[in-house]
């Protein structure tokens, strides 16, 4: 019997989803892209060779995993060339085995520019990559979609209008440069080999996989905390990152998932600007990052690091649904005297902590929960019985292999 799922982050993104996605990916037919662009960075080690995908589903690199990117993600066409090309540089093959919704809205290189000039004012810390304009116009119905690359007039028609508009905002609101619309016309045309080989209504392909009961997952990208609704707003994203974008995102109702597995570090961490309240300042906060080598996959900005907040996390929880808690980067934490959590808030929105000693040995590699130090078994089954909902996957390193299964 098929089996759908849906993995998610359930903190501010970068918990470690690519190598779970990929882990989960050998029993399944097709890995589905919902929502977020080129600004997700999905980190896979495979025979020791490590793969950023940042649009590709993370199952791209299993041969006969289908790759499904859905309507509610914003597709740059330059971004998607330059992945695809440096994935079958090391002899990926995505001939007959990527999807491509003609909905999806294209960011355009004037998203990019309005992303960047305008974050100088805003100072949200996003990622550059035009994520929030493209969603902006999605929404204000002028968005530019893959599927018009089909229709040189139209494309031209819906390019001179959007850019037109960008350019005013350029010009009028931030004194930037213009974009000449024949050179993005241009630049489109280009990656118009993308639309005539992977151009797809996502929503039929999946609805037929259904019919013949293969099973498919749903990869999401950023965390639950960076959701444009339920995140920390205005720091957050322009997506739904959370459980519910998989059915605007792809065009499956809500029952269509039988299983949610949200990931969360075993500690926390953010990108970019905004509240982290248990963030560290301390040389604890600095292991962290260190041990856990903690820099932004797409920009390669150090991450803030800090302890687990289990409020966050059972809310998290909650919020998607979660019947499956998978607990990534154990061995980080190996060689720490100390580990705390926060287990709720002060009056001031202060976290208390509740300590653990650490277990100060070597977990990474540990594929079986009986061989984990009984400190980290410990801490592992408090973190479950607060967020009610059972841990079925800690990670203890990047490979694949490095992976406990607990059933
Ligand atoms: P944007 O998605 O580029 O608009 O950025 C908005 C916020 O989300 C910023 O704080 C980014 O650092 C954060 N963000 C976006 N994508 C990711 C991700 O994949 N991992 C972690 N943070 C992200």
């Amino acid at each position: 019997m098929s089996i759908n799922t849906l993995v998610l982050g359930l903190q501010w993104g970068d918990e470690g989803k690519g190598k779970i996605v990929d882990a989960l990916s050998k029993d399944i037919h097709a890995v589905c892209r919902f929502q977020g662009g080129h600004n997700a960075g999905h980190t896979i080690k495979v025979n020791n060779q490590q793969t950023v995908l940042h649009l590709c589903p993370s199952g791209a690199l299993h041969p006969n995993v289908q790759c499904v990117i859905g309507n509610g993600v914003v597709l740059s066409l330059e971004a998607l060339d330059k992945e695809l090309k440096g994935l079958e540089d090391l002899g990926v093959s995505f001939k007959n085995r990527m999807h491509i919704s003609n909905a999806c809205s294209l960011i355009l290189p004037s998203h990019i520019a309005i992303d960047k000039v305008r974050d100088k004012e805003e100072s949200i810390g996003t990622t550059g990559r035009g994520i929030g304009p493209a969603y902006e116009d999605k929404v204000a119905r002028r968005a530019v979609r893959f599927g018009d690359l089909g229709n040189i007039d139209i494309l031209k028609d819906k390019v001179t209008t959007l850019v037109n508009y960008h350019n005013k905002i350029l010009t009028n609101l931030y004194g930037a440069e213009n974009f000449a619309i024949d050179e993005v016309l241009e630049t489109l045309n280009k990656y118009k080999y993308l639309y005539d080989n992977y151009s797809s209504d996502v929503q039929d392909v999946i609805y037929a996989w259904s019919k013949e009961d293969k099973s498919i997952l749903f990869e999401g990208a950023q965390g639950s905390l960076l959701d444009i609704d339920h995140g920390t707003y205005p720091y957050v994203t322009s997506s739904n990152t959370t459980a519910g974008g998989v059915s605007t995102g792809t065009g499956v109702g809500p029952k269509f998932i039988d299983k949610i597995v949200g990931i969360s570090k075993a500690y926390a961490t953010r990108v970019g600007e905004g509240p982290f309240l248990t963030e560290l300042f301390d040389e604890n906060g600095s292991m962290l990052a260190d041990r856990g080598h903690e820099f932004g996959a797409t920009t390669g900005r150090p991450r803030r690091c800090g302890w687990l907040d289990l409020v966050a996390l059972k809310k998290a929880v909650f919020l998607n649904s979660v019947t499956d808690l998978c607990l990534t980067k154990l061995d980080v934490l190996d060689a720490f005297k100390s580990i705390d959590v926060c287990t709720a808030y002060d009056e001031d929105d202060l976290p208390i902590f509740k300590s653990f000693p650490g277990w100060m040995s070597e977990t990474e590699g540990i594929s079986e929960f009986d061989q984990l130090p009984e400190n980290a078994k410990s801490y592992i089954k408090f973190i479950e019985s607060f967020i009610e909902c059972s841990i079925s996957i800690v990670s203890t390193g990047p490979s694949r292999e490095q992976t406990i299964y607990i059933s």
